[in-house]
């Protein structure tokens, strides 16, 4: 399989103005040339085989739709370099053009007014798809969603999760190597949020599609992900098969329990003051094991690596410290292990900033 994406050492600056406070700030940034400079993205190089569906994931600002924006070429990188399908995407817009589809989340690239079909049609010139490749691909369409209750419908009157699914099939549709989903299910509810990772499955399968996706949402890595990549502040955290991952953190283990009776309603104070609980009995007994808490509807979560500690010890523990009502174990979700990724980056930072202060 050869591959359909390269980046040697991108960086992407951006320059920014360093904005003063009250009014006399306002004035005074409007002769300023006081900027700094953001770096978006630090050092990436990464490598995408043919037929992938990649997610690229990372905490809010880490840099995702910055590296997706230079793959497409609509941003410049400021050193380091990147091939999509053998181009270089800022200098050959057109031909990336042809090379790449996009759906930048919630901002349609469709024509607002136009009935559905009508800016299906009008891609097609633009991309200049042969009569027969536009059958194939709108019967293909056909087969895989209810697209054609929606081909009269102007984009303006469409349900987001409608929108959305229009905007895939336009991604696809002049049948590019490579496709870039930034968030494609924002927002959407459970049920469409399935259909539309179905359909990504079905056309990366049907077309061999290079899909690069980026989402918040586990639920689309677990549903479409082989591979992961991680991002944060700009640098990579972690580039492997998911299945890898998920081997590493295989120790891992939830410990979830119920401190309250099922029809207790707890107060969200409350809840945290008794999580807080929790986790200061466990710390003193079991201390140095990097436990990760939570809590959700009224259950409270315990992670931790099995390999270190048995959480039968863990349970046992807790019941003599107070009453249980309901215990669950669960594997560890792919939720967690981004979670504990991006943790253990901020661990590992703090401990690097409190190494060199030693030195000092
Ligand atoms: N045009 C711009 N000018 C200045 N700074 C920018 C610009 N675009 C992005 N940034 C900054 O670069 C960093 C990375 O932003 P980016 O949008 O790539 O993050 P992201 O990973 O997509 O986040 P999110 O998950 O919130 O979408 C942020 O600090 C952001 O403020
Ligand atoms: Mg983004």
């Amino acid at each position: 399989m050869k591959n359909v994406i390269e980046l040697k050492n991108v960086d992407k600056e951006f320059k920014v103005l360093n904005r003063h406070e009250g009014l006399k700030g306002s004035i005074r940034d409007l002769f300023s040339r006081d900027y700094k400079i953001v770096e978006a993205v630090k050092d990436v190089s990464l490598t995408i085989k043919s037929g992938t569906i990649v997610g690229y994931l990372g905490p809010n600002g880490a840099g995702k739709s910055t590296t997706i924006k230079m793959m497409t070429g609509v941003l410049q990188p400021t050193r380091g370099e990147i091939l999509v399908n053998g181009c270089i995407p800022y200098k050959n817009r057109t031909s990336n053009a042809q090379n790449i589809g996009v759906v930048f989340g919630q901002r349609s690239q469709l024509w607002w007014s136009l009935p559905l079909i009508e800016s299906f049609k009008l891609l097609k010139d633009i991309y200049r798809i042969s009569d027969k490749d536009y059958k194939d691909m709108l019967a293909l369409y056909e087969s895989l969603v209810d697209i054609k209750e929606l081909y009269s419908k102007p984009v303006r009157q469409m349900s987001l999760g409608q929108r959305t699914l229009s905007d895939i099939l336009a991604a696809f549709l002049h049948n590019p190597p490579i496709v870039f989903l930034d968030e494609p299910t924002i927002g959407l509810d459970v049920s469409m949020k399935a259909k539309i990772r179905d359909l990504i499955k079905a056309l990366n399968k049907e077309k061999n599609t290079t899909v690069i996706l980026t989402t918040h949402d586990m639920g689309d890595v677990d549903a479409l992900c082989e591979r992961i990549i991680i991002i944060d502040k700009g640098a990579m955290l972690y580039d492997n098969d998911i299945e890898h991952l998920r081997n590493f953190f295989g120790a891992y283990r939830t410990l979830k329990i119920r401190t309250n009776k099922s029809n207790e309603v707890v107060s969200e104070e409350k809840a945290k003051a008794q999580l807080d609980d929790i986790k200061n009995k466990i710390e003193s007994n079991f201390p140095g094991n990097d436990f990760i808490y939570g809590t959700e509807e009224g259950w409270y979560s315990i992670l931790l690596d099995e390999s270190k500690v048995h959480l039968m010890k863990v349970l046992s523990f807790l019941q003599e410290q107070m009453t249980i009502y309901d215990v669950r174990l669960e594997e560890i979700s792919t939720e967690s292990v981004i979670k504990k990724i991006y943790e253990d980056s901020e661990r590992t930072k703090k401990l690097e900033k409190a190494d060199v202060s030693h030195e000092d």
